[in-house]
Order: C-alpha cells, then sequence, then structure tokens
C-alpha cells in the first residue's frame, strides 16, 4: 500500500491570554491509498484540529510545526492559494456539522456545481449533470428533482448524503470524514458507512474517519489513532488496538461499547420465560 498521506509530529498551538496552548500534540499517522485510517478519542481531544490542519483550514491564529505530506508534497507552511486549489478537488472534507457548512440560501446542486466548476472550469450544464450524478451515487432517491432542494427541504441523513457528495464530486484522492454519522440514528448511520466503505473501494480514495465511538470504526478503519487531550495515545492495526490495546484509556473506550453479548443489555437464552 503506498503512502497517500503522512503526518509526522503534528503540534497545533493557539495563543491564549494564558500563553500558548497545544491542542494538538506531536501527532503522527499514514494512510494508504485505498486505506481507511479512524482518529478516535473524546470531546476536545483535538480530532477536529487535526483535520482542519491537514486542509489547511485551521483558524486564524493557529500555528503549527511537523509534517503533513500529501503524495509526498509539503502542505505545511504552503500558501492559502495553493491549499485552496487542493482543497476540494484532491483532498476534501466532510464536516462535523453539515447545516453549518451548507449554504442556506443555495440549492445543493448549484453548491455541488459549484466546486465542481472551480476545479474543473466546465460549464453549468456539465456540471450540473455530474452534481445529479454524485447525488445518484451517494444514494439519494430522485436525484434529478432533488438538485434543487435547498438544504433544509433534507433530512439529517440525507444532508450527510449530500456533504459527502459534495466532497467527492472532483473524485478527491483523500476524504476526511469529521463525525458523519454522529448525529443519525444507527440505521441511517449504518448506510453511510456501507456507502462510504464501498466509495473507497470503487475509487481508491484514501480516508481520515473522526469518531469519539470506536465501535464504529471497529467496521471501517484498518488503523486507528487514539487521541486524548491533544496527545496520541496509541496508534496501530485495528486488529491490534482491539485485541491487545496497549493503554488504559484505549481499553477503558473498548469498554464503553455496548456488546451484544452483555448480560445488562439481553437476558441470556436460558434466563427467558417461555
Ligand atoms: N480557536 C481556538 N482557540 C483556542 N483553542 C481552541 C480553538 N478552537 C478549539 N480549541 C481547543 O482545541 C481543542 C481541540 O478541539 P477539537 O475541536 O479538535 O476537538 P475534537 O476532538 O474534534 O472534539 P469533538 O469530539 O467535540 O468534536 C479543544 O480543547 C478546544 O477547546
Ligand atoms: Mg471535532
Amino acid at each position: 500500500m503506498s503512502e497517500l498521506l503522512v503526518v509526522e509530529d503534528l503540534t497545533v498551538t493557539f495563543p491564549t491570554t494564558r500563553g500558548p496552548v497545544d491542542v494538538v500534540k506531536g501527532v503522527s499517522f499514514t494512510v494508504g491509498r485505498d486505506e481507511t485510517v479512524g482518529i478516535v478519542g473524546e470531546s476536545g481531544s483535538g480530532k477536529s484540529m487535526t483535520s482542519l490542519a491537514i486542509m489547511g483550514l485551521l483558524p486564524k491564529g493557529a500555528r503549527t510545526s511537523g509534517s503533513i505530506r500529501l503524495n509526498g508534497a509539503e502542505l505545511l507552511g504552503r500558501p492559502d492559494r495553493e491549499l485552496r486549489r487542493l482543497r476540494g478537488d484532491r483532498m476534501s472534507m466532510v464536516f462535523q456539522d453539515p447545516l453549518s457548512s451548507l449554504n442556506p440560501y443555495y440549492t445543493v446542486g448549484l453548491q455541488i456545481e459549484e466546486v465542481y466548476r472551480t476545479h474543473r472550469g466546465r460549464s453549468r450544464k456539465a456540471a450540473r449533470k455530474v452534481a445529479v450524478e454524485a447525488l445518484r451515487q451517494v444514494g439519494l432517491p430522485d436525484a434529478e428533482r432533488r438538485v434543487d432542494y435547498y438544504p433544509h427541504q433534507f433530512s439529517g441523513g440525507q444532508r450527510q448524503r449530500v456533504m459527502i457528495a459534495m466532497a467527492l464530486v472532483c473524485s478527491p484522492e483523500l476524504l476526511i470524514a469529521d463525525e458523519p454519522t454522529t448525529a443519525l440514528d444507527v440505521t441511517v448511520q449504518a448506510q453511510i458507512l456501507r456507502l462510504l466503505a464501498e466509495l473507497r473501494r470503487q475509487s481508491g480514495t484514501g480516508m481520515v474517519f473522526i469518531t469519539h465511538d470506536l465501535a464504529v470504526i471497529s467496521s471501517i478503519a484498518t488503523r486507528v489513532l487514539v487521541m486524548r487531550q491533544g496527545e496520541p495515545v496509541e496508534y496501530g492495526t485495528a486488529e491490534q488496538i482491539f485485541a491487545e490495546p496497549r493503554h488504559d484509556y484505549t481499553r477503558m473506550l473498548l469498554e464503553s461499547i455496548p456488546r451484544i453479548d452483555d448480560p445488562l443489555a439481553e437476558p441470556a437464552s436460558d434466563q427467558v420465560i417461555s
């Protein structure tokens, strides 16, 4: 598996009134082509800051050190004009909150077309065809009609699909999905996970999948990075993390996954009175 993304010793620092604070502290991981790497950790552990650093979208004032290479080319310190060319084209992100990242005043079709036209410079007509196809690809029924819907006319799960369609419209090599299923019920969540796995298989996109839920990671990732308070706690293959976690924190995350054979969740069959 060749390396698509290499993150080395990444640190993200914010100036505060009490001095600089590191919100990501020396994080390293690698994503191969056609591979999904999971990042897990509690709220505030630095998952989103790590992904925003990769995309070059950190809030103003943030400072970075270390290295982030996409296909061997350094991204840290690149001028914004160059990063803008890469974003939406070679690397895309599905943001944690789809409502705040879709513009409520434009139809989803127009927003997807815009991404496509920015990078491919094609006509409105060509872009529209691509937008409808992208919505179809993420399993939205009636895509020809819904391409003219506004974001609020979709359900939460459908909006996630729209975001994924928008992220994939230029067939990026790298897709970062930041908690794309957190707000969804388990059935829709499973559908989105299947969809992402399918898209990865079809187009060989490398993925970073961010969640605070280790159970979700188990079904999608080959490698896992566990973070806590900005620090990398543990990094290894999914098998290793699940079978022999080395750190108490990872063990604690694993123990919080409800199990089907949990005696409290389901009565044992010999206890069932028929
Ligand atoms: N603009 C900012 N200035 C200073 N600190 C910030 C800023 N934005 C975020 N932080 C801090 O950075 C840390 C990491 O935040 P981040 O959003 O990466 O967490 P997360 O792991 O994505 O959490 P969640 O699961 O809640 O999304 C948090 O402690 C947060 O308070
Ligand atoms: Mg986050």
